[in-house]
């Protein structure tokens, strides 16, 4: 989606993606990682989710980047949290003690100008993209985490056709066929969710399931 789209999104806060609490399914699968508390974790695309707050409790350091900036205010306002701003080539650095979010586009982050993670969690970020920026924003991802880097990615899937993104239908297929360069790909779980997704229900898709993978960062 293009930026515009995004910022459209939050100065409405027409944010239905945002949910106000933490994810189940990052609670029941984050331990399966077996990450110690000290890995930093790279949040992409990271909105105001609470999932930054619960993997902050871990004992993780948590690094997030997101193109709105009202996202950003309001994550650390909503958490009570004193923040600290700098600028950091495009980017502004919003940081509290264990959350550091890069305002700006994740395509202009580089490696070399934010601390080395270790660990990464995307929800609603792949899916947060139309098939043909997908692959683009998947590279980029791979470029941002180096090897050996564990991570936890949530996925939708349904008939794209009969619904318009986002979030738009990722398919298992497709996370091999465009992810087994740069990642390890486990499928952790996957389940039928049409029936807690009322949107779904009344545009009458056919079916939705919702997967979890454990990804890990090739040398
Ligand atoms: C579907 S939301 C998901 C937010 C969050 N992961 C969650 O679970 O609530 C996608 C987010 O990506 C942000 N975004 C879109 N394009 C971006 C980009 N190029 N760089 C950084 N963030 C971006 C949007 O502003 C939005 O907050």
């Amino acid at each position: 989606m293009q930026a515009s789209f995004w910022h459209e999104k939050w100065d409405a806060q027409q944010i239905g993606f945002h949910l106000d609490a933490v994810n189940p399914l990052l609670v029941k699968y984050w331990p399966q990682l077996n990450l110690e508390p000290s890995s930093r974790v790279f949040v992409p695309l990271c909105g105001k989710t609470l999932d930054m707050c619960f993997l902050a409790e871990q004992g993780h350091e948590v690094l997030g980047c997101e193109l709105n900036e009202l996202a950003v205010q309001q994550f650390y306002q909503e958490n009570n949290l004193p923040v600290t701003l700098e600028t950091i080539g495009e980017h502004q650095r919003f940081a509290t003690e264990q959350v550091t979010i890069y305002q700006g586009d994740i395509f202009t982050l580089c490696a070399d100008k934010i601390p080395a993670v270790t660990a990464f969690y995307d929800r609603a970020a792949l899916i947060a993209w139309p098939e043909e920026m997908r692959q683009a924003y998947a590279k980029q991802l791979a470029k941002l985490i180096p090897a050996n880097s564990i991570g936890l990615l949530i996925t939708l899937d349904y008939p794209q056709a009969e619904l318009n993104g986002p979030p738009f239908a990722v398919s298992d297929d497709w996370i091999n066929a465009n992810l087994s360069d740069d990642f390890e790909i486990e499928c952790l779980a996957s389940e039928d969710v049409l029936a807690d997704n009322p949107r779904f229900v009344k545009k009458q898709v056919s079916w939705l399931t919702e997967s979890v993978y454990k990804l890990t960062r090739k040398a």
